[in-house]
């Protein structure tokens, strides 16, 4: 698949079957959520890897009730880790730069685990505490996003709706 039949092939799934996602393609995309931007090369987050069936539930009990998270292969929970930036940019590192560096892993774990034929949903409806509590993070590791991940058991109903292209980008010659 070229880099824009990802990108166009890629939907929140919430609708996984029980089969477990391979190892190998768990490495790539997380090889690939590693590769991204990040301000200063400082990569202020962490990915952490949940595969347990028990702790998967307990992650989505902290998300809500939000039942792809359990019924996924795995979750993947990207978490902001400010310090890693805090002597160089302070206080834009920790409210804006490791929030984004978090955010892009996120978003090229998405498309990482569409290239590999898989199904992700980028959760972030979850009660910060209690994901922190679920994946044991330190107080200075902040969750931002939760990221289950597996085979595809039924693709969305809906057409992707998006708005229309010259609301979203501004075409000005200054
Ligand atoms: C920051 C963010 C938070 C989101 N939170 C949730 C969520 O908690 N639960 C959920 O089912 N989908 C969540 N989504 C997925 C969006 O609903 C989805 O991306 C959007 O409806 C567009 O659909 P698509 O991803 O299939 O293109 C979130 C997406 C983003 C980027």
């Amino acid at each position: 698949m070229s880099f824009y039949e990802v990108v166009h092939q890629r939907r929140s799934i919430r609708n996984f079957s029980d089969a477990p996602v391979p190892e190998d393609k768990l490495h790539r995309i997380l090889e690939a959520a590693r590769l991204g931007p990040s301000a200063g090369n400082l990569q202020s987050f962490q990915i952490v890897v949940v595969r347990d069936k028990r702790v998967l539930s307990q992650l989505a009990e902290a998300c809500h009730e939000q039942s792809q998270v359990a019924k996924a292969g795995l979750a993947l929970v990207f978490c902001a880790v400010p310090r890693r930036c805090v002597e160089r940019y302070r206080e834009r590192g920790v409210q804006l730069y490791a929030t984004q560096d978090t955010a892009i892993a996120c978003s090229l774990a998405t498309l990482a685990a569409t290239a590999e034929g898989l199904g992700s949903c980028w959760v972030g409806a979850f009660n910060d505490e209690a994901v922190g509590r679920v994946i044991k993070a330190p107080p200075d590791v902040r969750p931002q996003a939760v990221l289950p991940i597996g085979v595809v058991a039924s693709q969305p109903r809906h057409a992707r709706e998006l708005l229309p292209a010259n609301d979203m980008i501004v075409l000005e010659h200054f």
